[in-house]
């Protein structure tokens, strides 16, 4: 009985040992699938290199002038008239101009305050500048109100004499 009961225990404990081992031979095949799937993952962080060159752009070619908008055909028409009719003979332009100009334009017509035209480049026409006094353009306030159509002419033809 004793030699029976020996031999039992030890079938016992082999086909334990085959029911619980069976498996472990199979799990430790399955973790070398995932380690191939990161080399995968790995090669699309090389293609974002060149994305990165595509983003220079051409710059748009700046076309900035600094020519200004034309006087309107009325008041070039208002313009004409004064040229033609009014008298600036009698009148201190010099003295006018210093007193209403300079502000903005300065003594010698290149200050360009609050956005003011260097009138020592200008190459607008007496008629031209006679509109913009009378009628006032943008930043510059109108003189129609101020001053009278001789004394426009009188100061528009000063400040032609600040050009070089
Ligand atoms: C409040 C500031 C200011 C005062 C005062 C002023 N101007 Fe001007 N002037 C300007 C500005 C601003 C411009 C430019 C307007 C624009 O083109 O938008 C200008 C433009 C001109 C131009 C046109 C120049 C060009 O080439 O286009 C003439 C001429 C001129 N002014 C003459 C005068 C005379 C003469 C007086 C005095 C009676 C005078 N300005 C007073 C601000 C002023």
């Amino acid at each position: 009985m004793y030699k029976y009961s020996k031999q039992l225990t030890i079938l016992l404990l082999s086909v334990f040992i085959i029911a619980c081992g069976g498996d472990t031979p199979k799990k430790s095949t399955t973790p070398k699938k995932p380690t191939k799937k990161t080399v995968v993952e790995s090669k699309p962080v090389k293609k974002e290199e060149p994305i990165k060159e595509e983003v220079e752009e051409v710059e748009p070619e700046k076309k900035e002038e600094a020519q200004s908008e034309p006087v309107p055909p009325e008041q070039l028409k208002k313009a004409k008239e004064i040229v033609s009719s009014a008298d600036a003979s009698d009148i201190d332009a010099k003295k006018l101009y210093r007193l209403h100009c300079t502000i903005c334009h300065g003594a010698k017509g290149d200050m360009k305050i609050n956005g003011a035209k260097d009138l020592s480049i200008s190459k607008i026409g007496l008629e031209e500048s006679v509109a913009q006094i009378y009628f006032g353009k943008g930043l510059m306030t109108p003189y129609n109100n101020l001053l009278s159509e001789d004394q426009i002419l009188a100061v528009a033809k000063y400040s032609e004499t600040l050009r070089r």
